[in-house]
C-alpha cells in the first residue's frame, strides 16, 4: 500500500497520471492514499483516497501538509511553461528550481527514501541540436525554464546521492493531445491537429508540412512515469537522467495518418502558415537515439497509430 504524492495534478499529464495511479497502483502495489498538489481544483475528487491541496509548492506549509503522513513516491510534475517562465523570471525561477529544492530537502526526514520522479524537458537541450541528439549530448538550454529543468535534475541526483529521495528525471518531449486551445503554448498546434482533425474542423498551423518533430502521447509519458517509480533502482544511471524514447515524425505524417483514420478529406483542412521561429523551436528536431532509457524499460508508442490511439484516449 503506497501514499503517493503529485504535484501539478491539476495539469494535462497530471490529471492522466492520477487516473492511471488509482486504476492500476504503482507497480505491484495498490495506492493507499494519493496527495494531490496544485494552485486550484475544478471540484472534489470523487476517490476517497484522494486528498486535494491547493496551494504553491513554493509555500514550505502546503509541502508540509502534502508529507504530513510518510510518503513513498512523489511525481513532480508542477511547472510554470517556457513562455511564461521567460515572461517573469523570479515565477518561474521560484517554481521551477527553488520549489523543487523545497520538495527534496523536505523529504529528508522521511522513514524511507521515497520514490521521487521529476517531468524535465527536452528543452534542456536548447536551440542549436546536433545532427543527432543521444544520451551523451551536452545540455545547453536556450530558456530559463531549461536551465532551471537542468538544474532540478541536479538536485534530484544530488538529494538520492544523500539518501534523501529514490529519485529519477525523465526528459519530456512534446506530449499529445493536450486539450484546449493551448493556453498559448508555441507547440499547441501539435495537439490541436489531433483535436481538429477528429472534430473535422479546420487549422492553420505554424510550421511546414516538412517539420519534423519529437512525439510522445500522454499515455506513453504517463507509463514511463510511472515505471520509473517502480523499476529496481539499481538499473538507473549515475545521472538518474534519461530522456523519453520519443517517435520522430513530420507533421505530414501524423496529417496523413490522422486522415488515414478520420477520412481523407480531413487533409485539406490543414493549411500551413511556417514562422521561422516556430519551425526552428519544435520542428527541426534531429534523431533522438535513446538505447539506455530503452534498457530501462522506457518506452515511446512504436508506430504513428498508436500514437494517435493512445492521444485520443483520454
Ligand atoms: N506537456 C508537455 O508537452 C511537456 C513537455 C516537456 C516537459 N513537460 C513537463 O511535464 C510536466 C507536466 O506537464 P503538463 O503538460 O501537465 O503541464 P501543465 O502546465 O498542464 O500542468 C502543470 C500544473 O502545475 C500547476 N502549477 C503551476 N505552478 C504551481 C505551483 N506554484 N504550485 C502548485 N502547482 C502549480 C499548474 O496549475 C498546472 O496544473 C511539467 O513539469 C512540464 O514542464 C511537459
Amino acid at each position: 500500500m503506497s501514499h503517493v504524492v503529485v504535484t501539478g495534478a491539476q495539469g494535462f499529464v497530471g490529471r492522466a497520471l492520477v487516473k492511471r495511479l488509482l486504476a492500476d497502483g504503482l507497480g505491484a502495489r495498490a495506492v493507499s492514499k494519493l496527495t494531490l498538489l496544485d494552485i486550484a481544483f475544478d471540484a472534489p475528487h470523487a476517490d476517497a483516497r484522494v486528498t486535494q491541496i491547493a496551494g504553491s509548492i513554493a509555500d514550505a506549509d502546503v509541502r508540509a501538509q502534502a508529507y504530513a503522513s510518510s510518503v513513498d513516491a512523489v511525481f513532480h510534475l508542477a511547472s510554470i511553461p517556457g513562455g511564461a517562465a521567460e515572461r517573469d523570471y523570479a515565477l518561474g525561477r521560484a517554481i521551477n528550481l527553488d520549489a523543487t529544492l523545497g520538495l527534496l530537502e523536505d523529504l529528508r526526514g522521511q522513514p524511507r527514501p521515497p520514490r521521487f520522479v521529476f517531468a524535465s524537458t527536452v528543452a534542456v537541450y536548447g536551440e542549436s541540436l546536433p545532427a543527432v541528439v543521444d544520451e551523451n549530448t551536452l545540455p545547453a538550454p536556450a530558456l530559463s525554464y531549461g536551465a532551471h529543468k537542468l538544474m532540478g535534475e541536479a538536485l534530484v541526483a544530488d538529494a538520492t546521492r544523500l539518501g534523501w529521495v529514490q529519485g529519477c528525471s525523465l526528459r519530456l518531449p512534446g506530449v499529445v493531445a493536450r486539450p484546449g486551445d493551448g493556453a498559448g503554448l508555441m507547440s499547441a498546434f501539435m495537439s490541436q491537429l489531433f483535436w481538429k482533425l477528429a472534430a473535422n474542423e479546420a487549422l492553420t498551423v505554424p510550421v511546414s508540412p516538412d517539420g519534423v518533430a519529437w512525439w510522445i502521447s500522454v499515455g506513453a509519458c504517463v507509463g514511463n512515469l510511472l515505471h520509473v517509480a517502480s523499476v529496481d533502482v539499481d538499473r538507473f544511471n549515475a545521472r538518474r537522467s534519461y530522456p523519453m524514447p520519443v517517435l520522430r515524425l513530420t507533421i505530414s505524417e501524423v496529417v496523413d495518418a490522422l486522415a488515414a483514420r478520420y477520412g481523407e478529406a480531413r487533409k485539406a483542412l490543414v493549411s500551413y502558415a511556417p514562422d521561422p521561429f516556430v519551425e526552428r523551436l519544435f520542428a527541426r528536431y534531429p534523431p533522438l537515439l535513446t538505447p539506455e532509457a530503452e534498457r530501462l524499460g522506457l518506452r515511446h508508442d512504436g508506430d504513428v497509430d498508436q500514437l494517435i490511439t493512445r492521444a485520443m484516449a483520454q
